[in-house]
């Protein structure tokens, strides 16, 4: 019977597959070692200070400044992933696109509860990176990004829903 040909030609398979993903791995951007990140050099100091303490909410939604702000942000430190102006498709996830949802619910309690929501997942991702199985998908932030510097990268991604294109 042809087991042992078999098994031999299962180790091929099995070598062509690992070869494969770790051809894939090194070539998607945000792959494995998504690289250590480096802070942006934008200045923060026009925006309201926020403390040590991590509000759990946008404080800055529709800020413009901070809009401004974390347009420059995100141009120097996101785009390169999350696609220019967060309006062109980057090998990462569209970052408008991150509770948008929350403005379709008619309850409007229901539909704060939801932006909260996703605000809270917005930071905590930021400051934590995307890391599974052992690949760095994102790198974290925590200790690059201050928590100005993120309430503004997330004012500015949302702004960027109501630009028609
Ligand atoms: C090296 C590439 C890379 C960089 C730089 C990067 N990201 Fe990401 N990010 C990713 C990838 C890839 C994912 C999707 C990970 C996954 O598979 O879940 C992601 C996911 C996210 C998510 C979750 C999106 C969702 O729909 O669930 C947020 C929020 C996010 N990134 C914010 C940011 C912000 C803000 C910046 C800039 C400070 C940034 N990222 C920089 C690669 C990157």
């Amino acid at each position: 019977m042809s087991t042992p040909t078999r098994a031999c030609a299962d180790t091929t398979q099995r070598r062509r597959s690992r070869a494969l993903l770790l051809a894939l791995l090194l070539v998607i951007p945000g792959g494995v070692g998504a690289a250590t990140p480096v802070a942006p050099t934008v200045d923060l100091s026009g925006l309201p200070a926020l403390g040590n303490e991590w509000r759990e909410e946008n404080p800055y939604r529709g800020n413009a400044h901070a809009i401004a702000v974390g347009r420059a942000l995100y141009a120097q430190v996101c785009a390169r992933c999350h696609g220019a102006e967060s309006l062109e498709p980057g090998p990462a996830a569209n970052l408008r696109l991150v509770g948008m949802y929350c403005q379709r619910l008619k309850d409007p309690q229901l539909a704060a509860r939801c932006t909260r929501d996703a605000d809270h997942y917005f930071l905590t991702t930021v400051l934590e990176g995307k890391i599974r199985l052992g690949v760095e998908h994102m790198p974290p932030w925590a200790g690059v990004l201050s928590q100005e510097a993120i309430w503004a990268l997330r004012s500015f991604v949302e702004a960027q829903r109501s630009v028609k294109r």
